[in-house]
């Protein structure tokens, strides 16, 4: 029996389990795979990418896997299908959707996420490959005179065109609307900006028609840019951060996942935690990490058959503390 939109909304975030987004774009990808030493090659992507979706982690800890979509439609080495290999660890097969954030007309500094013409069809495409979710990013930086209103309400339009156009192809949107921690403001900034930006994207979301009951939101958590000199201590950013969402995000939504957005490893284990342990939250909070979930697993990797299995433990390893994380149950 095929699981309903909302099940699948649910599940993404259920149990302390959370996603691991491998949906690098090719040209992200390969700059991952040079800060490692490896040439970004078809089979090395593919072998790369095969050696998490093979690891422990997976039937443990990860609930759904963001894919690219040369990965969708790759096999593994021995021919089986690696959208197969997730569906056998009991992890849902997801896709990015979008085409890229590209500069704004009349925005200097800001950007537009490409990607909505031909996208009803690419939707039916990515359901018969498998896909069951998708994920859209809308980017939204932070400056002295940005972000614009005109590109907030741009990439809220996209974002809530891009929901229910997934959601009419029975497939559960992820969205994503990245406000980056780039710059050198203070928390508080981030928290301005972050309140207006959900605030946008949840009233398009209903101009939309898009059901909040079927609809995943991957927010950027509440933190101070990495130049700032005024760093957030854990217990501001989830105190933060929870505030936040109970301000914008609506208790419909099942599930929220946050993205890392360059956080290290353990910063963004530690913050998932301590939201967490602030308790009475209306929706199941966990992570969609790329990052910080991925990191490790590279630098363990680094190209070399002979280090898959440390690979694979190192992957392991960050999905098993995030998963801690998720529960509050992670100590450091
Ligand atoms: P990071 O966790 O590295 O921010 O990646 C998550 C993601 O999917 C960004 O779109």
């Amino acid at each position: 029996m095929t699981a309903s939109l909302e099940e699948v909304a649910y599940k993404l975030a259920a149990g302390g389990k959370g996603i691991l987004a491998a949906d690098e774009s090719s040209s992200t990808i390969k700059r991952r795979f040079d800060a490692i030493g490896v040439e970004s090659t078809f089979e090395n992507r593919r072998d790369y990418r095969e050696m998490l979706f093979r690891s422990e982690a997976m039937s443990q800890y990860i609930s759904g896997v963001i894919l690219f979509d040369e990965t969708i439609r790759q096999n593994a080495k021995d021919g089986t299908p690696l959208v197969k290999l997730i569906e056998d660890a009991g992890s849902i097969p997801g896709i990015k959707v979008d085409l890229g954030a590209r500069p704004q007309p009349g925005c200097p500094g800001e950007t537009i996420t490409e990607g909505l013409d031909g996208l009803g069809e690419r939707f039916k495409e990515y359901y018969d490959l498998g896909a069951r979710f998708a994920k859209w990013r809308a980017v939204i930086d932070i400056g002295s005179h940005i972000p614009s209103y005109t590109s907030v309400l741009a990439n809220a339009q996209a974002l809530a065109r891009y929901a229910a156009l997934a959601q009419a192809a029975n497939i559960v949107p992820i969205v994503e609307p990245e406000v980056l921690m780039d710059g050198d403001h203070d928390i508080d900034r981030c928290y301005e900006v972050t309140e207006w930006v959900l605030k946008e994207v949840f009233q398009q979301l209903f101009y939309a028609r898009v059901k909040l009951e079927s609809t995943v939101l991957k927010p950027n958590m509440v933190i101070a840019g990495k130049k700032s000199q005024k760093q957030a201590s854990v217990t501001e950013v989830a105190e933060k951060t929870v505030r936040l969402l109970k301000n914008t995000a609506p208790a419909a939504i099942p599930s929220v996942a946050f993205l890392s957005g360059g956080q290290s490893d353990e910063e963004a284990t530690a913050h998932l935690d301590a939201m967490i342990r602030l308790g009475g939250l209306p929706w199941n909070l966990t992570f969609s990490y790329g990052r910080a979930l991925q990191a490790a697993p590279q630098k363990a990797w680094s190209g070399k058959t002979e280090n898959i299995a440390a690979g694979q433990a190192a992957f392991t390893h960050r999905a098993k503390m995030n998963y801690l994380a998720a529960l509050g149950q992670w100590t450091p």
